[in-house]
């Protein structure tokens, strides 16, 4: 099979986002005015050691999760869109003279990958893309390269088409967030333009940080954080099962030592995460300020987890809802979706790629 990372975008495909705890599926279409959609949303929790580190460890249990969600989200669309976790994908910028044919262009990709790459080529799957002009000359272009290995591609691929359903698209986490993030630009003064914003995605074991400037992105890291440790925690002190935890934290009924106890020392972590990463992205990078955060992931879900951040690290913080702009399908509950939308942004970013056939 071939794959691109980087293609044009139609309407209509099922995002799909492989976490490391669920499965989580984003259905849009066209509004007809010029905006999206939200046909439908669906997360489905994977039993543990499903994935592992990113990577396929049961291929069928995934599949039969793959089912289960899909069913759930009551489509009939079957064509996907998957992402490679960032940490599968090296990318790389380059610069190339400005008037290569294709062929030379491939060419040359192939050149600059081999130098990098610490696999065999035959072992890769390659993708490029012209970013524009250079910046310090006008006779070359910029160009970013994606490189990933091929079993991590299958791998993938085999989850979806063992549960019936067509791969479409192989994106990066990434540039999938870096998609949906123009559906929350609009969320933050003067819609981001000049300035610098970071993406703190916090998931159940991952955060993942994304630093756009003047809406493009800059840098990029990942570290594992997530609210699995909340989940952890709410286990060991009140006895309960994992799935029993994970009910209690979104829907409550705790006993009342949880808030003070539990809760509040770990929105404390999450925003000394936010800001210990905030620090490392300017003390790593050219620039000296972040003017903007956006929280997105399950975890900012968590009522105040905005206060908390912005009153520790001073910068103006703000709960991503990709679902804001768009027309939300009267079947489904509207109230609980923006309460999901955070955790969606990955899968967004992916329908909004739409279907190319590789
Ligand atoms: N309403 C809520 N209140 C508190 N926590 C919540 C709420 N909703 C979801 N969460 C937590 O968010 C986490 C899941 O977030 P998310 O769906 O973004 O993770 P993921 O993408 O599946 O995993 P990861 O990105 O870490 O691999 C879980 O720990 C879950 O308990
Ligand atoms: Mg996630």
């Amino acid at each position: 099979m071939k794959f691109s990372f980087f293609k044009e975008t139609t309407p209509s495909l099922i995002g799909v986002d492989i976490s490391s705890v669920s499965i989580k599926m984003v259905e849009l279409s066209d509004d007809g005015r010029g905006g999206y959609k939200l046909e439908g949303y669906a997360t489905q929790p994977l039993p543990k050691g499903a994935m592992v580190d990113g990577n396929v460890a049961d291929l069928e249990k995934l599949i039969e999760v793959m089912k289960l969600a899909w069913k759930l989200l009551g489509s009939r669309e079957k064509r996907v869109a998957l992402a490679l976790p960032t940490a599968a994908v090296i990318s790389k910028k380059v610069q190339m003279s400005a008037g290569l044919r294709e062929e030379d262009m491939e060419a040359q990709v192939e050149a600059e990958a081999n130098q990098y790459i610490p696999f065999s080529l035959d072992e890769v799957n390659i993708d490029f893309q012209i970013l524009g002009p250079a910046a310090n000359n006008p006779d070359e272009v910029e160009v970013l390269i994606a490189a990933s290995r091929k079993e991590k591609i299958e791998d993938r691929v085999a989850v979806a088409e063992g549960a019936g359903l067509k791969a479409m698209i192989m994106d990066v986490e990434s540039y999938a967030t870096e998609a949906a993030y123009t559906l929350v630009a609009n969320q933050l003064p003067n819609a981001g333009r000049e300035q610098t914003v970071m993406i703190a995605d916090i998931g159940a074991a991952m955060m993942h940080v994304n630093v756009l400037h003047d809406n493009k992105s800059i840098y990029t890291r990942e570290q594992s954080f997530g609210g699995g440790q909340l989940t952890q925690e709410i286990q060991s002190r009140f006895g309960l099962s994992p799935e029993e935890a994970e009910m209690a934290k979104r829907k409550g009924g705790l006993p009342d030592s949880y808030d003070s106890e539990v809760l509040q020392p770990f929105i404390q972590s999450v925003a000394m995460e936010v800001a210990r990463a905030m620090q490392f992205f300017t003390s790593s990078t050219q620039y000296n300020r972040v003017d903007h955060i956006v929280l997105a992931g399950g975890c900012s879900a968590i009522a105040a987890l905005d206060i908390a951040v912005q009153s520790l690290t001073k910068v103006n913080t703000v709960v991503a809802n990709p679902f804001n702009s768009m027309t939300i399908n009267t079947k489904l509950k509207q109230q609980q979706a923006i309460t999901d939308a955070p955790a969606m942004l990955i899968a967004c970013g992916l329908a909004m790629r739409g279907g190319l056939p590789l």
